[in-house]
């Protein structure tokens, strides 16, 4: 893949944000299904991991041919495990290689990785000229606006683009702020003024033409949450009924059961379930048999069981 990718690509770029313990490749796929164009990253993975080849890290860079062309994103702080990171991301066929340095969590911070790396420029640089020197692919970064504000964002882009950096995704929150406040998209505005390398904006989004009005003068809108049990998020005018849903959410299942096998995926698609139905009023009453199922028969009782209530009220309301 060549590092004009990001360059290349049709305008705007939609993406599906990394969301560690939901997008991985069963997710992704099911997002891909609804609007083929997305481009989709990994949940982020450790380079120390990679470089020590630790299978359970290996495993989470699983995907499907369907997926491509797919980012790989790494988190981490050492040079030297970044580059066989990388070399490991180039001989698994990943279209680009993404720099986690936004990361607000306690343990992820606290191992200085994340947006640790917004307090040490010059180790954040190192680390993406060491990545960008070291593999064909193109490297990206994903990070916050700052720390507690924006102040050092112009700076920190400035040196991401000298230092190798082909695309910034910029997620409109501090660290301060997590994921809470509304995102603020101006300064990401601003500093595409300031750089020539493609730009994506990232936080709260929560439809495809919410996204479309805060693009800007940027290249790309990537969704996180609102895509979590709504992955028409990513197209036109998402009015789909249930019905019409409850394939697609069997598809998610079975591609979950062929990534992980029935028992680990039955128990990590309820999450992604109870949030499929979280927009039917009545479906409350179903959360607890959500919560409980344990095959992927099991999952398909009880979204027919939905669906028949679905109808029924359905039909209530037309009479
Ligand atoms: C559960 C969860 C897991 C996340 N995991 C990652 C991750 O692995 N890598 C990353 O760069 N960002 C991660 N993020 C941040 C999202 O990619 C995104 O920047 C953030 O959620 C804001 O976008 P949104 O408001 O559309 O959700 C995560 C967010 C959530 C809620």
């Amino acid at each position: 893949m060549s590092k004009d990718f990001w360059k290349n690509l049709p305008k705007p770029i939609l993406a599906l944000a990394p969301m560690d313990g939901y997008t991985d490749s069963a997710f992704r796929r099911i997002c891909k299904t609804v609007n083929p164009e997305i481009i989709v990253f990994t949940e982020f993975t450790s380079a120390d991991g990679l470089h020590h080849e630790a299978k359970k890290v290996q495993e989470k860079f699983r995907y499907h041919e369907e997926e491509k062309p797919i980012i790989a994103q790494i988190f981490g702080k050492d040079v030297k495990t970044f580059i066989t990171a990388a070399k490991y991301c180039e001989a698994m066929g990943f279209a680009g290689i993404d720099l986690n340095m936004g990361c607000p969590a306690k343990k992820v911070v606290r191992s200085e990785h994340g947006i640790a790396l917004r307090k040490k420029h010059d180790l954040a640089f190192r680390l993406i000229s060491a990545v960008a020197e070291n593999s064909a692919l193109p490297v990206s970064v994903k990070t916050r606006l700052g720390w507690s504000d924006a102040s050092d964002l112009i700076d920190f882009g400035k040196g991401a683009q000298n230092a190798g950096a082909d695309l910034l995704t910029i997620h409109g929150r501090t660290y301060v702020q997590g994921y809470k406040n509304p995102a603020d998209f101006n300064p990401i505005y601003e500093l595409k003024k300031e750089l020539a390398i493609p730009i994506i904006g990232n936080g709260g989004i929560i439809s495809y033409d919410h996204g479309f009005s805060v693009l800007g003068n940027l290249d790309g809108f990537m969704i996180g949450q609102a895509a979590i049990g709504n992955p028409w998020v990513f197209i036109k005018n998402a009015d789909i009924s249930f019905e019409e849903k409850v394939p697609i959410i069997k598809k998610h299942t079975q591609y979950l059961i062929e990534l992980k096998g029935e028992k680990i995926g039955t128990l990590e698609i309820r999450k992604q379930l109870l949030a499929y139905v979280k927009s039917i009023p009545f479906a409350a009453t179903y959360r607890l048999k959500l919560v409980q199922v344990d095959s992927l028969d099991s999952i398909h009782r009880v979204l027919d069981e939905i669906l028949l209530d679905y109808n029924k009220v359905e039909i209530k309301v037309l009479a």
